[in-house]
């Protein structure tokens, strides 16, 4: 994201983040950067933020038992309302295609942060579905899932995050009857974190596996609040973190991208992938925006709650943010057809775990060469 460290930009937030700070101390913070997230053209819209979150904040004031989901300030696109789930004790059949709204899927989760170990969860949900095969794949047994969906996480100096993931998000996948595999993509090296070229390195590893047809790009430390925000793909680029906590569980700008988000195999082809040049935090989820909208698409959301997250706290340990992304983003059109999964390299080292696939690899500049544009 866009989202930037220093200090407060604009005094005249402060006073809307003072309102926030009187009715809940604790995410001030997250406010201050929330509106950081924002940055330059926060100011634009600051008027209209500071209702909603004054808006917020009041109505939070009187509902904060978290059962239910008060706040809908309409800034997810105007989808269709949802529509009916399946009731309980609906059948399907092993030959129809499995249904997207099922009865199991109840709507709010209980996340779970505390730690465990990665042994500990692989027992469990082995356990629990023995069908599962190695690299975390699984498909449903009583219909045809509707996608076949590789879930691509990248990943570096994170151990503890990957065993909370998977214990949250596999249990959703099995209700949601699609099918699924985990891919961990870890880089190796001192070069900062390129997550976006972690992602078409991933992309290119888990098509050799099998003929996926939607992709879902996840960090590892968004864990969705709500089963109802079904992980299959649609006619259009899919955004599903929509609502953080660590955003006040606002959306922190129209453009914003980050988080999770999803395509089919034929849009991130038709978009190049990710771009490669972002190395180091923050950006590359705004250029994959650009790319999109580029191509004629326009992003889906899920509809009001359902796009809510928790993220597992963390600072970003050692790794540094991107200060180039402004000056690149400026040229997002541009690079969009030289730089992606057009002219990537790399040789990863692939190993199975019960519930991932293990991508390891090492990158560097030359791996993506790029002319100048
Ligand atoms: C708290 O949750 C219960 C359901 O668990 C609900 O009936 C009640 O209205 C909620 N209270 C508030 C203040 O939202
Ligand atoms: C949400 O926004 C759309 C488009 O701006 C508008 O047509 C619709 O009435 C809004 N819905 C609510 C509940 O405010
Ligand atoms: C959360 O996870 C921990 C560690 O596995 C476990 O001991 C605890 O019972 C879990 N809490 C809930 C509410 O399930
Ligand atoms: C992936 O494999 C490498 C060695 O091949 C190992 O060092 C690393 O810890 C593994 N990462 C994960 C997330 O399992």
């Amino acid at each position: 994201c866009r989202c930037l460290t220093s200090s407060l930009q604009q005094s005249t937030f402060l006073s809307v983040a003072t309102v926030q700070f009187s009715f809940t101390a604790f995410t001030l913070n997250e406010y201050v950067f929330m509106v950081q997230a924002r940055g330059i053209q926060i100011r634009e819209n600051v008027k209209n933020i500071g209702v909603q979150v004054l808006e917020q904040v009041v109505r939070g004031a009187y509902s904060n038992n978290g059962t239910d989901y008060p706040y809908d300030f309409n800034m997810s696109e105007s989808d269709a309302p949802p529509t009916t789930y399946l009731p309980e004790g609906f059948t399907y059949l092993p030959s129809q295609v499995c249904p997207e709204k099922l009865p199991s899927m109840k709507g709010r989760l209980e996340v779970n942060m505390s730690e465990v170990s990665l042994e500990e969860v692989e027992r469990s949900l082995l356990e629990e579905e023995p069908s599962m095969a190695s690299g975390g794949y699984w498909r449903p047994k009583d219909c045809l899932p509707r996608w076949k969906v590789a879930i691509l996480v990248p990943f570096r100096n994170r151990h503890e995050h990957l065993p909370i993931l998977l214990r949250h998000l596999v249990p959703v996948l099995q209700k949601q009857r699609l099918q699924f595999a985990f891919y961990v993509i870890e880089q190796m090296g001192t070069e900062p974190f390129n997550r976006a070229m972690l992602f078409n390195v991933g992309f290119k590893e888990a098509m050799k596996d099998l003929n996926w047809d939607c992709l879902v790009f996840h960090d590892v430390d968004h864990l969705m609040e709500n089963d109802r925000n079904y992980y299959g793909c649609t006619d259009m680029p899919r955004h599903f973190a929509v609502k953080l906590d660590k955003y006040s569980y606002m959306l922190p700008y129209n453009e914003f991208f980050g988080g999770v988000s999803g395509l089919t195999v034929k849009q991130f082809k038709k978009i190049n992938g990710f771009p490669n040049a972002f190395w180091g935090w923050g950006g590359e989820d705004d250029d994959l925006w650009n790319r999109v909208q580029f191509a004629s698409y326009t992003v889906s959301r899920p509809h009001g709650d359902q796009g809510r997250y928790m993220s597992i706290q963390h600072h970003h340990r050692g790794e540094v943010q991107f200060l180039g992304r402004y000056s690149l983003l400026r040229h997002s059109k541009e690079r969009q057809k030289l730089d992606g999964l057009n002219n990537l390299n790399y040789s990863p080292l692939v190993s199975r775990r019960p519930l991932y696939t293990n991508i390891t690899v090492s990158l560097s500049r030359k791996l993506a060469p790029i002319a100048d544009y």
